[in-house]
């Protein structure tokens, strides 16, 4: 299950090499390092860019005194735009090795290593004791977890009492076809996706309380469409570093993954809840 994720990860057009080549690039000749600020262009993999973490946020309540968990962090852009923004202490939980320690080279390099701290782990088997945070977010990455339930009963386990979690996700819609389904598990590594009630009984069932549940789908579809379109101008980083055939066949991938938004198959959800 997890080998299907990490693999599709090491070959995703997104990556550290590909964030500095894009960040270099703008910056030019300018010297000293880059900034927090230099790379958000580039290192938040999720619908919505930095307006969307910020809607979390706002969500989660989280403030400079916050000690802030992001589940599936990525390569910690949220995180670095959590610290640097709100201020606070931000740990990143990420699966795929490679993505974790160019999460952590990333946060050292813009120096917020003092405030974000990645670690390597499974969502679903928290590496954290009970009670250790105050908000916990997570953008697009439970879609590849089919124990879903057992990340919610994480969150809530880690989170203080009161504490709150806030995460966006894919939503299946009634005209997906176990053909699609079936094809974005082999293609994008997509699993048991949820329903708008779904998420909201596995939330309740996860012992959360004050549910609350938002379809996003509408404010995904343009952005979604200016992503593939982002994707496919990246193709020369792409070939250099994954190979025609990969950028070939991720084109066709995301191509199929947009459609099925465009023709309100899948769809998007944010919610919130509280421990
Ligand atoms: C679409 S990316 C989102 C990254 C980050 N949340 C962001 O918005 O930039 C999904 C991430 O979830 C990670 N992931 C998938 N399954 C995971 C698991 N079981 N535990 C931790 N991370 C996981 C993937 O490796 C990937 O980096």
């Amino acid at each position: 299950m997890s080998d299907r994720v990490i693999d599709f990860y090491d070959r995703h057009p997104i990556s550290e090499e590909q964030v500095l080549r894009a960040v270099g690039r703008r910056r030019g000749s300018r010297v000293g390092s880059p900034t927090a600020e230099d790379l958000f262009d580039f290192d938040q993999d999720h619908y919505g860019g930095l307006g969307a973490v910020e809607a979390l946020a706002r969500r989660a309540g989280i403030g400079a005194a916050s000690r802030v968990l992001d589940v599936c962090a990525g390569l910690g852009g949220p995180a670095r735009f959590l610290a640097s923004h709100r201020r606070c202490r931000v740990v990143g939980v990420e699966l795929n090795q490679r993505r974790a320690e160019g999460a952590a080279r990333l946060s050292r390099l813009v120096g917020l290593a003092g405030r974000v701290r990645i670690v390597r782990g499974d969502a679903t088997a928290l590496p954290f004791g009970t009670a250790m945070f105050d908000a916990c977010v997570s953008q697009e990455a439970l879609l590849h977890i089919d124990r879903k339930l057992l990340v919610l009963e994480e969150c809530r386990r880690v989170l203080v009492p009161g504490g709150r979690l806030a995460f966006t996700d894919w939503l299946a819609r009634p005209r997906l076809g176990d053909r699609e389904r079936e094809q974005l598990w082999r293609w994008m590594a997509a699993t048991t996706l949820q329903t708008l009630e779904g998420y909201r009984a596995l939330l309740g069932r996860a012992g959360f309380g004050a549910v609350g549940a938002e379809d996003v789908s509408d404010e995904w579809r343009p952005i979604l469409r200016e992503r593939l379109r982002m994707f496919r101008a990246m193709r020369a980083d792409t070939v250099a570093r994954l190979g025609e055939t990969r950028f070939e066949e991720y084109d066709r991938l995301y191509a199929f993954f947009v459609g099925l938004i465009e023709a309100g198959k899948l769809g998007g959800g944010r919610f919130t809840a509280t421990r």
